[in-house]
């Protein structure tokens, strides 16, 4: 595994952290640097998750101050503004040459850190963050006083002018960028140095949530520990943020504001060019959400099996805690206690490859085989001379998967301390994935040279990920002898799928439902924690396993709130993958509507030049055209949409459907007592079953009736 510590004294490391976190925030002239969905990373079937991988975790925060300012004489685009004499082309030709430069040298030296982790390394990273910054701030100022620029001349120009000048918060003055830092700073300082007691053993302390209490969550079945970690975990890191927040949002609202946006929430909308783009997805929503039910309904039947029909009831929703991740964001960990046939085990081909002597350059040639195969191109020499397969002996590197495009149209790398097991056969495929977007995009001016919104890299990946997963693929391989036709193994396959990608999909949607709530002044900070429970039971069907108060902030132990970096592309790749695949798929012919001897689960690409050349289609406009043109004319999809999804998991919504009549499952959920309450007194209260001011209901037991009379007297 990865090693940080030798990093950890250093105190640049937050800033750092904020830096980044804020160029990722920025829809444009972001780092062009893609990891695997770290939100819920990795979204493959056959291996256990660790879904909330933050790059960040483990770092220490202390004092720290801005670096130096870097000289003058480095920063060649103080000199774009000559160039522009009233004539946008050779403005945007400046810019496009200086644009570059400033990314490769910007990319450049967060890789030197990245692999080569040290404080030279360090400093120099923050230095030519920094410089980009600045950059950035510098092409905005040109552009809001260059004038003139409402006739231009064709809209591609104006699209390029438009995207140069939404750079996010570095439109801040320095004074209130520099607060906006540190702000975000202060936040994950106590987000990354957050540490519980062990539930048994008071005295041991220190326990962090990467690796500790993320194993808790997922392999702990005890359920008063589980609630232990739980409400611990925010207290130590939520609860101390609230204010913090609440002036980080004014702040972020001012950076919309310079960027001509009313808040941020159309801010973080922008590069989803949508006019009603809650709505859009809220639609989306609702067409995966009979599904979400079956699965919520079924899974809470094994669950009451598990811990008891008094802690979690038939018609309520999900207690939070038990669902084997800190924040229910995915239920993979639970796999095991709720699998629909038990022993009936999927694919795992690591020990075949093992077998085979594999390597993990061996690897990504088949990852290169499997591009090569669809009739794209092979990697350029430079990747395989730059790349990082494996980690290295003699130094420090952070060895979260990754990929990155330096902006110069040839120099692209992954890095990825890759071992030789089926997880990392998968990831290395995704990672591929986006090193053929950056080569299919790289002739597009500088600004164009991205996804067509934030959610297309990741999708791609994903989708690519879906096809080499399936057993037909693990067998073009050699990995597997035949393929068995097994309909327990099929549903345990797309069981273990849909635990992780549609149990995912409400809770990224209540992430910035929440936020945009929040931004939008819908709530105040007043409501802040119980709104956030409303959203989750309405949209989750679960509800926290204590009363909360509004002296907790629960959404703030999720890292992505401190750090302020948006969800919604999570969401809508989670969708958009499925609706790729299907298009890629229906041009290989692997699927077709209504022949069962060819359903969407089981579709595997490999070499199909069609579904290559659709790829390739969707992939070379980059983020120049609208992205529901792009999408159209790969797919002939011009919306989001679930039916793709819906499609893929027909056969398991089939088999939870029957299941679920067959035990009577009431489907849906019904809400069942306070989850959260505004007064201070209430909060924390230890109630079972989760029925706070439902005392008429059964309980079943005297603690629970004391409970229950205690919770009635002082909360109404
Ligand atoms: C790592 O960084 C240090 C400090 O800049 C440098 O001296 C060293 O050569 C680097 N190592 C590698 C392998 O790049
Ligand atoms: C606490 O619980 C963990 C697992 O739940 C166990 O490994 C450990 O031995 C226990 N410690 C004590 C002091 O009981
Ligand atoms: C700012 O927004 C308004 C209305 O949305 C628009 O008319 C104006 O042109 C925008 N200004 C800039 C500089 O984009
Ligand atoms: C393969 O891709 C090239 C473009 O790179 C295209 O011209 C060619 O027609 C494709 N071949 C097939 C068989 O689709
Ligand atoms: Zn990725």
């Amino acid at each position: 595994m990865c090693d940080i510590s030798n990093a950890r004294k250093s105190f640049v490391w937050v800033i750092w952290v904020v830096l980044v976190a804020q160029s990722r925030a920025s829809p444009q002239l972001d780092l062009p640097q893609y990891e695997p969905n770290s939100a819920n990373y990795p979204q493959n079937p056959s291996f256990i998750p660790n879904p909330n991988y933050s790059p960040y975790n483990g770092v220490y925060a202390t004092q720290g101050t801005i670096p130096q300012q870097t000289p003058e004489a480095d920063r060649g685009y103080k000199d774009i503004g000559k160039a522009y004499r009233g004539d946008v082309r050779s403005l945007l030709q400046a810019l496009e040459l200086q644009a570059s430069q400033q990314c490769t040298n910007n990319v450049a030296a967060q890789w030197n850190f990245e692999t080569n982790v040290n404080q030279a390394t360090q400093l120099e990273a923050l230095q030519a963050q920094q410089t980009y910054s600045e950059f950035q701030h510098a092409v905005w100022e040109l552009l809001n006083h260059a004038g003139n620029l409402d006739n231009i001349p064709d809209s591609r120009t104006f699209r390029q002018i438009r995207y140069y000048s939404v750079i996010g918060p570095a439109a801040l003055t320095p004074d209130q960028l520099d607060r906006y830092n540190r702000l975000i700073n202060d936040m994950l300082a106590i987000y990354n140095t957050a540490s519980v007691c062990s539930f048994n053993d008071h005295f041991h302390c220190g326990l962090k949530l990467q690796p500790d209490l993320n194993k808790i969550m997922a392999k702990s079945r005890n359920w008063d520990e589980l609630q232990h970690v739980w409400t611990e975990w925010r207290r130590q890191t939520g609860q101390k943020m609230k204010d913090l927040y609440e002036q980080m949002v004014r702040l972020s609202n001012e950076a919309a504001n310079l960027n001509n946006f009313t808040t941020t929430a159309d801010y973080w909308s922008f590069p989803f060019e949508s006019p009603a783009l809650e709505l859009d997805l809220e639609d989306a929503w609702t067409e995966i959400k009979p599904l979400y039910e079956l699965l919520h309904a079924y899974v809470r039947r094994r669950l009451r099996e598990y811990y008891g029909p008094e802690r979690v009831s038939r018609q309520a929703p999900l207690p939070s805690h038990i669902l084997g991740n800190m924040w229910g964001q995915s239920w993979s960990n639970i796999f095991d206690i709720t699998q629909p046939y038990p022993g009936q085990n999927f694919l795992d081909v690591s020990p075949e490859m093992l077998k085979q002597g594999y390597t993990p350059i061996d690897v990504f040639r088949l990852a290169e085989d499997f591009f090569v195969s669809l009739n794209l191109s092979a990697m350029p020499l430079d990747f395989w001379q730059g790349s990082i397969f494996e980690e290295p002996r003699d130094r420090v590197v952070l060895c979260t998967p990754s990929a990155w495009d330096f902006c110069n149209r040839r120099d692209f790398r992954i890095k990825m301390c890759a071992n030789v097991n089926m997880k990392d056969l998968i990831t290395a495929h995704h990672e591929m994935a986006h090193i053929h977007y950056f080569m299919a995009y790289k002739n597009q001016p500088k600004v164009f040279r991205d996804g067509a919104n934030p959610a297309f890299h990741e999708a791609i990946g994903e989708a690519i990920g879906l096809s080499v997963g399936t057993p037909k693929h693990l067998q073009a391989l050699g990995l597997v002898p035949v393929s068995v036709e097994d309909t327990a193994v099929d549903i345990n396959y797309l069981y273990q799928m849909a635990l992780d990608k549609i149990a995912f999909l409400p809770f990224a949607f209540v992430m910035d439902k929440w936020r945009y709530d929040v931004f939008n002044s819908k709530v105040g900070k007043e409501e802040y924690n119980c709104h956030w429970h409303i959203l989750r039971e309405q949209y989750q069907g679960i509800k926290p396993p204590v009363l909360r108060s509004e002296i907790n902030f629960d959404p703030g132990s999720k890292y992505h709130i401190p750090a302020n970096i948006p969800y919604l592309r999570y969401f809508v790749s989670t969708l958009l993958q499925f609706q790729i695949y299907r298009a890629l798929c229906q041009a290989a012919g692997q699927y077709v509507p209504g022949d069962y001897t060819k359903p969407l689960h089981k579709c595997d690409i490999y070499r199909s030049k069609e579904a290559g050349n659709i790829l390739r289609q969707l992939m070379e406009k980059g983020s120049s055209q609208s992205w529901r043109d792009v999408l159209f004319q790969a797919t002939g999809d011009s919306r989001l949409d679930g039916s793709a999804l819906r499609e893929y998991f027909r056969p398991l919504e089939d088999w939870l459907r029957n299941e679920n009549l067959r035990t009577g499952e009431f489907v849906g959920w019904l809400y069942d007592g306070d989850y959260c309450k505004q007064s201070i007194e209430t909060a924390g209260l230890q109630v079972y079953g989760g029925f706070y001011n439902a005392c008429s209901q059964h309980f079943a037991s005297i603690f629970i009736l004391f409970v229950c009379l205690l919770v009635s007297r002082i909360t109404r």
